[in-house]
């Protein structure tokens, strides 16, 4: 598979060619996401619920991100991996860029950060230093206790307005990728129309640029719950690689996610 980059991403969305995400913490399954197709794999903070267990994933820290994205990356060389900056450790742009620091020097090729228009002198900084910037709006786990829930956002249109406005002001800052989670189908993808980054939807319908699963979900093991917007690929397809390249496909096609998995 030829490398993918921030360019090859961006290339991506011109072509009109989905672009397919998975989380992954550890080396072996990091190769295997990346020997069936799968063109980013994310160190997921979720790694606070389906590795360590917790309720939520504001127990995660640098430390913690940084040795499993030292695990992903001794998977494979060529993987385009996207680390999680976890909750509190990007509070202002200098601490925002010492933390994306130890990501990138534990083999990150980006970091990811959630939230909106607070965050832009620390994105500007960021990319300035070299580090290039995935965006992370609607539900945004780390504020999972001022949403008072993991609900869908952005159902409100005053809500859908302000996020529209804060993807584009992401962009604007450096951002070079947005994910978008848990957000009613029509406003992702008026989020992927009016930005030039490509944007990578979970449970935000089929409209965005690319989808991304919690590799757990992806074959129905997640501690707790499978969440409507995923899908077991594992059970329909019997082994794993299969499962992997399932996803990929599903992806690309247009098939994953259908209707049963939107929220409107
Ligand atoms: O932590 C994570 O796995 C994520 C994805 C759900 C986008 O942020
Ligand atoms: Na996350």
């Amino acid at each position: 598979m030829a490398k993918v980059t921030v360019s090859t991403l961006a290339k991506k969305k011109r072509e009109g060619t989905k672009i397919t995400a998975l989380t992954a913490y550890d080396a072996s399954f990091a190769k295997l996401f990346y020997d069936n197709g799968v063109d980013i794999v994310l160190v997921g903070d979720s790694l606070g619920m389906v590795l360590q267990g917790g309720d939520d994933t504001l127990a995660v820290t640098t430390t913690d991100i940084a040795y499993h994205t030292r695990c992903v990356r001794a998977g494979s060389k060529e993987l385009f991996v996207i680390a999680d900056m976890p909750f509190m450790s990007y509070a202002n742009p200098a601490q925002a860029c010492e933390n994306a620091a130890t990501l990138m020097r534990s083999g990150a090729n980006m970091v990811k950060l959630e939230g909106g228009e607070w965050l832009l002198d620390s994105i500007r900084m960021l990319t300035q230093q070299g580090i290039p910037v995935c965006g992370h709006l609607g539900l945004t786990p780390q504020s999972v206790n001022v949403f008072g829930g993991f609900k869908i956002q952005g159902r409100k249109e005053e809500q859908a307005e302000q996020m529209i406005a804060d993807a584009i002001a992401l962009e604007q800052a450096g951002a070079q990728l947005l994910v978008v989670e848990c957000i009613p189908s029509a406003l992702a993808k008026r989020i992927s129309e009016a930005l030039s980054i490509p944007v990578i939807g979970i449970g935000a319908g089929k409209d965005t640029d690319g989808q991304i699963l919690v590799m757990h979900d992806l074959v129905g093991i997640s501690a707790g719950y499978i969440p409507k917007f995923s899908k077991n690929f594992l059970a329909e397809t019997g082994n794993m690689p299969a499962a992997v390249e399932k996803f990929c496909t599903d992806v690309k096609s247009g098939a994953f996610p259908s209707q049963e998995h939107e929220f409107n």
